[in-house]
């Protein structure tokens, strides 16, 4: 803009008015548009930065006379001025509410409940297990493991069953190929560790067993079972007798009477199973022993001297004794629960009544 005469001014003024005019309006309208602080900022550098509208005028004014420049100076320095408190003023404003907008939304309500934290504990059978482990360890039986898929061998001929023994049937074993099995027992572990130790050996084998049975409330088709293995020379059935009852005594904290059924498995000779005296009724009779006044806890015996001979121990010199217990069946008599398939569904209600151990 460039004035030469008293017209010019007047007429320039009146331009520079116009624009101002017009950009305070346009400014007015866009700055009600802003909805948060980083629009009302990008409308400050729209407006007021170097490159902006109120920077231009200022520029067009620097070639006017100095009346001009005074007059029309003035006019863009109070819109200039205006728009900056404006600005200023709405920024500050919008700060303030989003600042109310985030601590609303931050805000911690002190009163409500806490969220309790969840403690893991060990499964009933976990528990069981360690529970009898640590009492045969006590005892002086140290801890073994054996494979769960396991040859035919290890599980069976080794243990003196028949070719042709019952158990060895595809209808109560799972097999994974023609020779290679789920273990039905831990009494796998006999013959592994005859291998890998010289006597005496005096050994706890656990861990899970399968069979392809029926489930009901006392059988499933995986469980778990302790083996025990003693070794040397002079090994006795007496020992066999004063170890499990020692032992089912620890384990039910009672003063428990031992009975010996004979029974019949291939690799022990003499077999037997062991029952115990009802836990409830003490042998007077209840629903528990089913009115016979004993429970039955394991399978033992002497082992036979053929699984001795297979393991490479000489049965001239050495004897031993061997028993083989289910743990969720001593558990089932032990925490006086009622089905064998509940240990296995892993329902909370049922677990959670147990020590949190
Ligand atoms: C045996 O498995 C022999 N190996 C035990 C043994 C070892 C005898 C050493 C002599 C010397 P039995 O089939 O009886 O025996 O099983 C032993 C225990 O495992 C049973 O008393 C029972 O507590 C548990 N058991 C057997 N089958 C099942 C099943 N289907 N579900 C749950 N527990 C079972």
């Amino acid at each position: 803009m460039h004035f030469h005469s008293e017209v010019n001014i007047v007429q320039g003024v009146d331009i520079v008015q116009q624009v101002s005019k017009a950009l305070r309006e346009e400014f007015f309208s866009e700055l009600n548009l802003c909805k948060d602080t980083s629009a009302v900022e990008q409308l400050r550098v729209k407006y007021l930065g170097k490159k902006g509208p109120i920077q231009d005028l200022m520029k067009s004014l620097k070639s006017g006379t100095p009346e001009e420049k005074r007059v029309l100076g003035k006019e863009v320095n109070d819109l200039k001025e205006e728009i900056a408190s404006k600005i200023g003023e709405t920024a500050a404003f919008m700060r303030k509410r989003e600042i109310d907008e985030q601590l609303l939304n931050e805000k911690i309500d002190v009163t409500l409940p806490g969220r309790r934290s969840f403690a893991g504990r060990k499964h009933p059978v976990s528990a069981a297990m360690d529970e009898i482990l640590e009492i045969l360890m006590e005892m002086g039986f140290s801890v073994q493991y054996g494979p769960d898929i396991d040859t035919d061998y290890y599980n069976f001929g080794a243990l003196n069953f028949a070719p042709d023994h019952p158990a060895r049937d595809m209808q109560d074993t799972f097999y994974i190929a023609p020779n290679v099995l789920l273990r039905t027992h831990t009494s796998n572990v006999q013959a592994r560790v005859m291998e890998q130790h010289r006597p005496p050996i005096r050994i706890v084998a656990p861990g899970n067993a399968y069979r392809n049975e029926t489930i009901t409330a006392r059988s499933h088709v995986f469980f778990h079972q302790i083996e025990g293995l003693y070794i040397d020379k002079g090994v006795s059935f007496a020992d066999l007798l004063s170890t499990l009852e020692e032992f089912y005594k620890k384990l039910f904290r009672a003063d428990i009477t031992l009975r010996c059924r004979p029974s019949y498995f291939p690799f022990v000779e003499p077999g037997m199973e062991v029952d115990i005296s009802c836990l409830q009724c003490n042998r007077r009779g209840c629903s528990l022993c089913k009115y016979s006044g004993w429970l039955e806890v394991c399978g033992a015996g002497l082992v036979h001297p053929e699984v001795l001979k297979n393991g490479d121990v000489d049965p001239e010199i050495y004897s031993g004794y061997a028993f083989g217990m289910g743990v969720e069946r001593t558990l089932l008599l032990k925490k006086g629960v009622s089905d064998i398939r509940l240990l296995s569904e892993n329902d909370l209600r049922f677990l959670q009544q147990f020590d949190a151990i």
